[in-house]
């Protein structure tokens, strides 16, 4: 079994895809991680982000390790555990224009297909592309503001910020963050954590 859960950013993905993963004693991938990890090495290797060549360069000097943990993903490269550096708000403000390297895409989705089911995958595409052929596709949305006064509690910024940042970065996610023909919609705005998992289970078992 393969369980998509895809949305937009600060939509609560990375808890709810943790909590669902839990209930199911299954385990869950985080994406957007690696992405993550792609943009604070590519950073930190002094690579313009939109260069896919320098970025890829930069991933490729040692190898990187997603470890599928159900109370949160970590992510390694050789020894060095990276996780700590990647919600950092310059990791949040390069990560869009990673994204969309074709070379960097591929190799995300090359190590998500490695890993053997059963698992959750979430994201922005794993309902559309990486994963089509997955039974049980959800989508999580909130409007800015929900997701804005969320994310509030974990950034040093304000409000105000935080939301025209996401605004921008819903903007440049756009073309990978359609939802799935087949993936339920879920606004979580109305719902706490427990809610939107207990909906998603309920949506599982349904099928
Ligand atoms: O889910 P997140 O906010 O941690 O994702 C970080 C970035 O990675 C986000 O701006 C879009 C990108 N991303 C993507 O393009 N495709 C995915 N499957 C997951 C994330």
């Amino acid at each position: 079994m393969i369980v998509t859960i895809d949305g937009v950013a600060a939509s609560g993905k990375s808890s709810v895809s943790s909590g669902v993963a839990r209930a199911l004693g299954i385990p869950y991938l985080s994406s957007g991680l690696l992405y993550r990890a792609a943009t604070l090495l590519g950073l930190e290797g002094g690579a313009v982000l939109g260069d896919e060549v320098a970025v890829l360069a930069a991933l490729n000097s040692h190898p990187i390790h997603l470890e599928p943990i159900a109370q949160g993903n970590r992510v390694w490269q050789g020894q060095r555990d990276l996780t700590g550096d990647l919600h950092s708000s310059t990791v949040d403000h390069g990560v869009s224009i990673v994204a969309v390297l074709p070379g960097v895409r591929a190799w995300v989705n090359d190590q998500l297909r490695q890993v053997a089911p059963p698992f959750v995958a979430e994201g922005r595409d794993m309902g559309t592309n990486v994963f089509p052929q997955s039974g049980a596709k959800f989508y999580l949305t909130a409007s800015p503001r929900v997701r804005a006064r969320r994310r509030a509690q974990e950034r040093p910024e304000d409000v105000d910020a935080i939301e025209a940042a996401l605004i921008r970065r819903d903007d440049l996610d756009r073309v990978q963050s359609a939802p799935a023909t087949d993936a339920h919609v879920i606004d979580t705005g109305p719902l706490d954590l427990q809610g939107v998992i207990a909906a998603i289970l309920a949506g599982i078992a349904e099928r």
